[in-house]
């Protein structure tokens, strides 16, 4: 791991960059993801003042107040910036609306005419301006021991959405363009990965300490196709962030990637990896964390169930990966019927927990 670190540079103090580099931290560091959202009171009433979604990932003073409502009432060590995967193709120029139950809507795009409407990779960062300010007011009010998380969708994740037109259980508009036309179908991911490297590279110019990219859909891919829609694109960003940012610490989320996050984990380089609910901790001990720090993997659904069950999985989890390098956190993010007082004992039991 020592090739990934920034030379000359000093060790970090921040218990969420010091998991990342392999360094000892005194207990184990916590985030959640979806940590801000519908399940806190406080987001919900400044999400019903700022009219639609996107509005609200578009208003930075918004942004950042809802990005600090959880570490505020739960001293995460982390707080990640509050937006959406889906702000990427808005600033492509395929307009996204998030409509009341029924999650995104975007007009599918499903051949070279439509990939020829989009706009320039290059400039995507010329719409999410907001954004950058919400990451630049959140670098300073941070409290100073708080690690600041920005984030992407991967590639193939966010191609789904383009594709299908909304989100899918099998994904199968984007499945059937890559079978079918694989070669056009990589024009789209080369779009997408020159317009993350930009936006994730704002990000980090703007602030932001950690990048996490999200590749949601990743099980859903074969083998072979996962080798190329998951992991090159993933390994093509981890490498241009980092010839641009030395020492970056980026996170990768290849949720159902099972056997192969050990591939994944290795030949993308990247920093961390966040595990879903699925992964065996006994099995991502034995082959994943002597590759980087592993994060994960709490069933959401245990959140909502609190009580021992919640109590005994969470020290399952502490008692195989807590000797690091590791994050707690879910094995996806956090659901909306979440009791908000589950969440403040879970972090407790974390940080309260010791090898
Ligand atoms: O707290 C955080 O984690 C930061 C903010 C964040 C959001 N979305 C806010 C959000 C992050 C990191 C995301 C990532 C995201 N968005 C993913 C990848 C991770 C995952 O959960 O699998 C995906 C696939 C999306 C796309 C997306 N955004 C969908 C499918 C939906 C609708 C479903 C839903 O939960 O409503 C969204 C909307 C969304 N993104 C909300 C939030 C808080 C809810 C919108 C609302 O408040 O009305």
């Amino acid at each position: 791991m020592d090739e990934r670190k920034a030379p000359g540079t000093m060790p970090p103090e921040k218990k969420l960059l010091r998991a990342l580099a392999g360094l000892e931290t005194e207990g184990v560091p916590v985030w959640m993801m979806r940590q801000a959202g519908r399940y806190l009171p406080e987001y919900r009433k400044v999400r019903a003042d700022a009219g639609s979604f996107l509005d609200l990932c578009y208003t930075p003073e918004l942004a950042e107040e809802v990005t600090l409502q959880p570490i505020r009432r739960y001293g995460f060590d982390a707080a990640i910036l509050f937006s959406d995967i889906l702000v990427v193709p808005d600033a492509l120029g395929q307009r996204v609306a998030f409509k009341e139950g029924e999650g995104p809507v975007l007009e599918p795009i499903t051949n070279e005419a439509g990939l020829a409407a989009l706009g320039s990779p290059a400039r995507v960062t010329e719409h999410l301006g907001p954004v950058y300010e919400t990451v630049s007011r959140l670098s300073n009010s941070l409290p100073r021991e708080v690690t600041l998380i920005g984030f992407a969708g991967a590639p193939w994740t966010v191609a789904t959405y383009m594709v299908g037109g909304r989100g899918s259980p099998d994904q199968a508009a984007a499945k059937l363009w890559a079978y079918r036309a694989p070669d056009e179908f990589q024009k789209l991911i080369d779009i997408l990965v020159e317009a993350t490297i930009e936006h994730l590279s704002a990000q980090v110019e703007a602030g932001a300490e950690v990048v996490q990219i999200f590749d949601t859909w990743a099980g859903s891919l074969p083998e072979l196709s996962f080798e190329r829609f998951a992991l090159r694109p993933v390994k093509a960003i981890r490498e241009l962030l980092q010839a641009r940012f030395p020492g970056l610490p980026v996170i990768a989320f290849p949720r159902g990637s099972g056997a192969m996050a050990a591939r994944y984990f290795r030949e993308t380089g990247v920093r961390g990896l966040s595990l879903d609910t699925g992964v065996s901790p006994g099995w991502a001990r034995d082959n994943l964390q002597q590759l980087g720090c592993l994060q994960g993997n709490l069933d959401p659904l245990l959140l909502v169930a609190g009580g021992d069950e919640m109590r005994r999985q969470a020290r399952h989890i502490l008692e195989t990966l807590g000797n690091g390098p590791f994050i707690f956190n879910l094995g996806h993010g956090i659901v909306p019927q979440t009791p908000p007082e589950h969440v403040g004992e879970l972090v407790k039991l974390v940080q309260d927990w010791r090898p």
